[in-house]
C-alpha cells in the first residue's frame, strides 16, 4: 500500500472513532425509512432496474449507509460495500447483520480489489467525496472497470473540481472578506495535507491524523473514464450542498457537485 494511502487509513479510522453516535446508528433510520440516506439528486436520477435484482457495490462505502439504502430500497438481489477503514467495514456488517440484510463488505484499499472479484457487479456507485483520496485517475476508472460486468453501470456523484479553489477558514490562503474568491489553482499538483479532522462525522474539530488528498480536473475525470472506453450516458451538475462543506453556497450561483452516469 502507498504511504499516502496507509496515512489515509490511519485518518479515516481515527475519524470514525471520533464521529457521533448519530453517524454511527444507521440501522434505526435504515428501519424506518430504507431510502434515508440516498441523496435526492441521485435517487431522481436513477434507473431502477440497474439495482433491482441486480448485484451492486460501492467504492468507498464509509459504514455503509448509502449501499444499504440503496439496496434495501430497490430490492438489490447482492450488496457489496469496499472500504479502506476496517472500523467502518466492521460496523457495516454489524448493521447488515442487525437489519437482516445479506450484504458483504471488505475492507482494503479500492485499488488493491482482488481480481477474483473482476467482472462481478452489474452496477457500481461512487458517491459524495471519493476521488480526492486517489492520486490518479486512470487507475481509478481501470479498477471501476475490471470489477464491472460488460455493459454494467457507474453512477459517479461527486463534489465539483471548481469547490477545490476554494480556501477554508484556517488556511492560509483563506480571505475572510472574499470567501469564495479562487484560493487555489484549478489545476493544483500538488496534494492537500490536512490535520482538522472530519467534521461532517464528528460535528466537532479535533486534531487529526493527517488525510491525504488530490485535486482532479472535470477534464481528467472525464477523460480517464472515455480512455477505459466506457460511454457517458448522463452528465448533470447541480448546486446542492451534498458534501456539507460550502453550506452559504447551497443553492446558490457556484456549482457544487456533479453526477454523471456512464455504461462500461
Ligand atoms: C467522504 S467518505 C465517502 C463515503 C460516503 N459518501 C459516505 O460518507 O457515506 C470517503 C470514504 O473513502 C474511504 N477511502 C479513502 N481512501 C480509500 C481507498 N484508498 N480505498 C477505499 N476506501 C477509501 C474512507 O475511508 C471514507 O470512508
Amino acid at each position: 500500500m502507498k504511504d499516502y494511502i496507509l496515512a489515509n487509513k490511519r485518518a479515516w479510522e481515527d475519524a470514525y472513532e471520533h464521529s457521533k453516535d448519530s453517524f454511527k446508528d444507521i440501522v434505526r433510520p435504515l428501519r424506518k425509512s430504507p431510502s434515508h440516506f440516498i441523496p435526492l439528486l441521485l435517487q431522481e436520477n436513477l434507473d431502477i432496474k440497474d439495482i433491482k435484482n441486480k448485484s451492486i457495490a460501492q467504492l468507498a462505502c464509509n459504514n455503509g449507509r448509502e449501499i444499504l439504502s440503496l439496496g434495501m430500497t430497490f430490492n438489490a438481489k447482492q450488496i457489496t460495500g469496499f472500504d479502506l477503514a476496517e472500523n467502518m467495514i466492521i460496523a457495516a456488517r454489524k448493521s447488515a447483520k442487525e437489519l437482516d440484510v445479506k450484504a458483504s463488505f471488505y475492507a482494503g484499499n479500492v485499488l488493491d480489489i482482488d481480481a477474483s472479484l473482476d467482472a462481478s457487479f452489474d452496477t457500481i456507485f461512487v458517491l459524495i467525496g471519493v476521488l480526492f483520496w486517489f492520486e490518479s485517475m486512470p487507475d481509478f476508472f481501470a479498477t471501476i472497470h475490471r470489477l464491472l460486468k460488460p455493459g454494467g453501470r457507474l453512477y459517479l456523484l461527486e463534489g465539483h473540481p471548481i469547490t477545490n479553489m476554494f480556501a477554508f477558514e484556517g488556511e492560509p490562503e483563506y480571505d475572510a472578506i472574499r470567501p469564495f474568491s479562487p484560493a487555489h489553482s484549478y489545476f493544483k499538483a500538488t496534494p492537500f495535507i490536512d490535520t482538522d479532522g472530519m467534521t461532517y462525522m464528528s460535528d466537532e474539530a479535533y486534531e487529526s491524523p493527517a488525510f491525504v488528498s488530490h485535486v482532479h480536473t472535470l477534464e481528467s475525470i472525464i477523460q480517464s473514464l472515455l480512455n477505459q472506453g466506457f460511454s457517458l450516458n448522463m452528465f448533470k451538475e447541480d448546486n446542492t450542498n451534498y458534501l456539507n462543506t460550502f453550506p452559504e453556497l447551497d443553492g446558490g450561483n457556484v456549482p457544487l457537485v456533479f453526477l454523471l452516469k456512464a455504461t462500461r
